[in-house]
């Protein structure tokens, strides 16, 4: 283990989320052997130093922070120029909304392919790369496809995946068909995808899975938080998100809290995240206080990026939430819609569904939220991603 271990940073190592045992880093360590749970990839901080003014002589981006990411500088990176992307004020819908705290939307489908998945990936491929292995495997709703896709021809290595047949966006399945990937079409949903990689993943050391239950690939999708605090100045008061597998709402708040551990931000966000009303595992959760999801077996929603009902990093994600003081919000297949069309109207920003969500969600916490606020929506996918929902659904609909 330790010929493929010299590639990640010394002060890094992996802790369970569950009973928190430290395990030294091992890229082929998805959970905990001692109880099964996820495993958070954890910084020493003591053994960095760093601050904003050396991040910022580099280029806003996810490699901006390489220091509390886990490769050695003198290592491979696998990049296609992630991260570093717009964060717009709006003006015209928080007027609409009656809103009079200041909102902005984090466009992440301004990334290489389109998707938030591009920071995660870049990381995750780039750990790949280093390993030696030539295949790589992810099950998708689309976004993660199209980005796994892009980033194992960026590096040369194959890349296998699982879709939920009929359920991908179009122009996801095309940019992994672009990107020459192997693609397994499974019968069900997302959840029955995943099930396949986590079988294949215990069954053999030779294709890299690249799920969010892979630690590093969320260590790259923390930077949308470093990228946050370093252009606004400090954290903002209220971030939203819209959650499918719990990734993504996971990694983020690691960001915030590295951030305040090492004293680069003054306050942490309360975090929000978004589900659909048909696929809600966690916010149907919430609403009643459970501590853990409602699983659910036919996920249904027009946001196929979200479209899953048994969220693997569950626990991950309600430890955000909950330690964030936030809170989950669902919101219904037509609120979705219109919140896309008033964000392209009314802002020019085109975003696909999932992310409309958390437009959609302003409404419902609105009246939690002061007026000297600043709210962060994060818009984590390009509207081209998804043509038939714009034109069966939004342009024909209205
Ligand atoms: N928004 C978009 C556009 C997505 O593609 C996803 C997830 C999410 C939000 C939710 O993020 O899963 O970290 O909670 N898409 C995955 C995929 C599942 O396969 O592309 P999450």
């Amino acid at each position: 283990m330790a010929q493929i271990n010299k590639f990640f940073n010394k002060y890094y190592s992996l802790k369970c989320v569950n009973c928190k045992k430290t395990y030294e880093t091992n890229p082929w360590l998805f959970s905990c052997p001692k109880c099964r749970g996820l495993l958070d990839a954890v910084i020493d901080f003591s053994e960095v130093e760093i601050s904003w003014n050396m991040f910022r002589k580099r280029p806003l981006g996810v490699w901006r922070y390489r220091e509390l990411l886990p490769i050695c500088s003198n290592f491979t990176i696998i990049s296609l120029g992630e991260g570093g992307t717009p964060l717009i004020r709006l003006y015209r819908l928080p007027k609409k909304l009656n809103i009079e705290f200041n909102v902005f939307v984090k466009f992440e489908g301004c990334n290489p392919t389109g998707s938030f998945k591009d920071r995660g990936m870049t990381v995750a491929i780039s750990i790949a790369k280093n390993i030696g292995v030539n295949k790589v495997m992810v099950a998708s709703t689309g976004n993660t496809a199209a980005s796994a896709a892009a980033y194992a021809a960026r590096a040369g290595i194959k890349c296998l995946i699982y879709l939920p047949k009929g359920k991908v966006a179009k122009g996801k399945l095309a940019q992994a068909l672009l990107h020459g990937a192997e693609i397994v079409e499974v019968e069900g949903s997302f959840d029955d995808a995943l099930k396949m990689v986590l079988e294949e993943a215990i069954k053999q050391y030779t294709i890299y899975p690249l799920n969010s239950f892979n630690p590093w690939r969320l260590e790259g999708q923390k930077t949308l938080a470093f990228e946050l605090a370093d252009v606004l100045g400090d954290a903002p008061d209220v971030v939203v998100v819209p959650v499918g597998n719990a990734g993504n709402i996971s990694a983020i708040w690691k960001g915030f809290r590295e951030l305040y551990e090492l004293g680069l931000i003054s306050k942490l966000p309360r975090m929000i995240g978004v589900q659909a009303k048909g696929a809600a595992p966690l916010a149907k959760a919430w609403s009643i206080g459970l501590n853990k999801p409602l699983f659910i077996d036919k996920p249904e929603t027009i946001a196929t990026a979200i479209r899953i009902g048994k969220p693997i990093n569950w626990s991950k994600a309600l430890r955000a939430v909950r330690e964030s003081n936030g809170s989950f919000v669902t919101v219904s297949d037509e609120e979705i819609l219109l919140a896309q069309k008033t964000l392209a109207v009314l802002e020019g920003i085109a975003v696909e569904p999932a992310s409309a969500t958390t437009i959609a969600a302003l409404n419902h916490i609105k009246d939690y939220i002061n007026r000297d606020e600043v709210v962060v929506l994060v818009a984590t996918g390009h509207a081209l991603k998804d043509p038939d929902v714009i034109l069966n659904k939004i342009v024909r609909g209205s």
